[in-house]
C-alpha cells in the first residue's frame, strides 16, 4: 500500500515563507529517496482552528461543540493526519519558541470522529489513543527556522505532546538564516541573500525528509494500525444477514420478513428489535437505532439492551447510566440485563449485536447477531 508524508508548515507569512520553502526541500528529498512515497504540503495557518475554551467536554466522552462550528477547521486538518504515515513539521521560531498556532491546534487535538467517543472514562490511555490517534505510532521530523537564537528552544517545544501520544520525533534541523531570509520589517542588510542560496540549510532540511521517508513503519513505539476514513457512511440498513434458514437477507426487510421465527411458523409482524451493546458500544448503538427507529416506524419496536460493562472501581454504574441515557437520548433503553444477555449470547457486548424477537411475549431468541466492525460481511447465527 502506497506510504504517505504529510508536510505542515507553520509560519504565519502568506508569501516568501523560509520555512515553507525548507519543506518543500524536505518533501522533494522525500521524493528522491522513495519515489514510492506520497507527499502532501499544507499550511497550519491555512486552516481555521478555533482556540479551545476548556470545557473539558472531550474528556467526558462528548464532542467537542467546537467541531459543529462552520468556521472550524480542526476537523479537515484532522482527516488528513489520519490518511498520513509520516509527518514533516516546518516552522519560523516566534520569540524562542513556536508561532502560537502550534499550540492552538494541539490543544485542540481531541476526538474528531464519534467513534473515538467510546470511552468510559479519562486517563493517560485515553490521551494517547483517542488525542492521539491520528498521530500514535508514526513516525515524523521536525525543522526549525530562526533568524538567529531559538531554534533549539522551538524544537524541543511541541516534544512533550508529541511524545506522549506516541510520536516519534526521529529527525530535527535547528537552522538559524540570519544572513539569508531577509526580514521584512527589518532594513534590508547588505549582506541579506534570499533562502534559496541557503545550501546548508537546504541540506539540512533535506537530511530530515531522507530520515523520515527511511523511518516509515519503524516508530519507536508500538505502531497501531489505524484505519483510513471511511468516505462512505455505512449503512446497516443495507447490512446482509442471515436467517435461520442461511438465507440472505438485510436489516430493512427484517420488519417484512416471515419466517424469522421459525419453529411457530406464525408471520412475524410487530417484531421487537433489540440493539445491545455496553458503554463502549454506546455510539454505534445509537445511530443503529436511530436509522431502525426512522426506517421501520411502525413496523417493529426498537429497544436499546444497555449493559453495563466492566468499569473501574472509582466510577459507578450509576454514572455510567446515566452517560448512556444522554448518549441514547429518548431510546427506550432497557438497564441491568447484564445476566440475560451474557447467558443468551456468551458474547462480548462492546462491539452493538441486534436482537430480533416476537412481540408475543416468548422466551427472547437471539437469530442474528450484528458486528458492525466487520460490515459489510456476515453476521454470525446464534439460536438461543
Ligand atoms: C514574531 C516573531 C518573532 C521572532 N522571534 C525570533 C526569535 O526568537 N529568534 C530568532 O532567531 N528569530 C526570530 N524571528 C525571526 C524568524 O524566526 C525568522 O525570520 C524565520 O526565518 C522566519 O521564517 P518564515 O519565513 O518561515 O516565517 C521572529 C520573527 C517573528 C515574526
Amino acid at each position: 500500500m502506497k506510504k504517505k508524508i504529510l508536510g505542515i508548515s507553520g509560519s504565519m507569512k502568506r508569501q516568501n515563507s523560509s520555512s515553507e520553502y525548507l519543506l518543500s526541500v524536505a518533501l522533494e528529498a522525500v521524493r528522491q529517496q522513495d519515489p514510492k512515497i506520497e507527499t502532501e504540503q499544507v499550511r497550519l495557518n491555512d486552516y481555521n482552528i478555533i482556540p479551545c475554551e476548556g470545557c473539558g467536554n472531550c474528556m467526558n466522552s462528548t464532542a467537542c461543540h467546537l467541531l459543529d462550528h462552520p468556521e472550524d477547521q480542526l476537523e479537515d486538518l484532522y482527516w488528513k493526519l489520519v490518511d498520513a504515515d509520516g509527518f514533516i513539521f516546518s516552522s519560523p521560531v516566534y520569540a524562542l519558541s513556536l508561532p502560537a498556532q502550534w499550540k492552538t491546534w494541539i490543544d485542540r487535538c481531541e476526538p474528531c470522529s464519534p467513534k473515538d467517543l467510546d470511552y468510559p472514562y479519562y486517563n493517560y490511555d485515553r490521551v494517547v489513543n483517542v488525542k492521539g490517534k491520528a498521530l500514535r505510532g508514526k513516525v515524523a521530523g521536525m525543522i526549525c527556522v530562526a533568524a538567529g537564537p531559538g531554534h533549539e528552544w522551538a524544537l524541543a517545544s511541541l516534544l512533550p505532546p508529541f511524545t506522549a501520544v506516541k510520536l516519534s520525533m526521529i529527525a530535527s534541523a535547528g537552522i538559524s538564516l540570519i544572513e539569508f531570509d531577509g526580514q521584512p520589517g527589518i532594513q534590508k542588510r547588505p549582506w541579506s541573500q534570499s533562502v534559496k542560496d541557503a545550501e546548508f540549510a537546504k541540506l539540512m532540511a533535506q537530511g530530515v525528509g531522507m530520515r523520515v521517508a527511511s523511518a516509515i513503519g519503524y516508530s519507536t513505539f508500538d505502531a497501531v494500525p489505524m484505519k483510513k476514513r471511511q468516505t462512505d457512511q455505512t449503512d446497516i440498513l443495507s447490512m446482509p444477514v442471515f436467517d435461520v434458514d442461511d438465507q440472505r437477507f438485510l436489516v430493512k426487510d427484517i420488519a417484512t420478513k416471515k419466517s424469522v421465527n421459525s419453529a411457530s411458523g406464525d408471520s412475524e409482524n410487530g417484531k421487537n428489535i433489540f440493539i445491545i451493546g455496553n458503554q463502549m458500544a454506546r455510539e454505534t448503538c445509537r445511530e443503529i437505532y436511530k436509522q431502525l427507529e426512522t426506517d421501520l416506524a411502525g413496523k417493529c419496536n426498537c429497544y436499546v439492551i444497555a449493559v453495563i460493562g466492566t468499569t473501574p472501581e472509582f466510577i459507578t454504574r450509576t454514572f455510567i447510566k446515566e452517560k448512556l441515557q444522554q448518549v441514547m437520548g429518548d431510546a427506550n433503553i432497557l438497564f441491568d440485563w447484564d445476566d440475560n444477555v451474557n447467558d443468551i449470547t456468551g458474547k462480548k457486548v462492546d462491539k452493538p449485536m441486534v436482537l430480533i424477537c416476537s412481540s408475543s411475549g416468548e422466551q427472547l431468541k437471539m437469530l442474528n447477531t450484528i458486528d458492525v466492525n466487520d460490515v459489510p460481511e456476515i453476521a454470525q447465527f446464534i439460536t438461543g
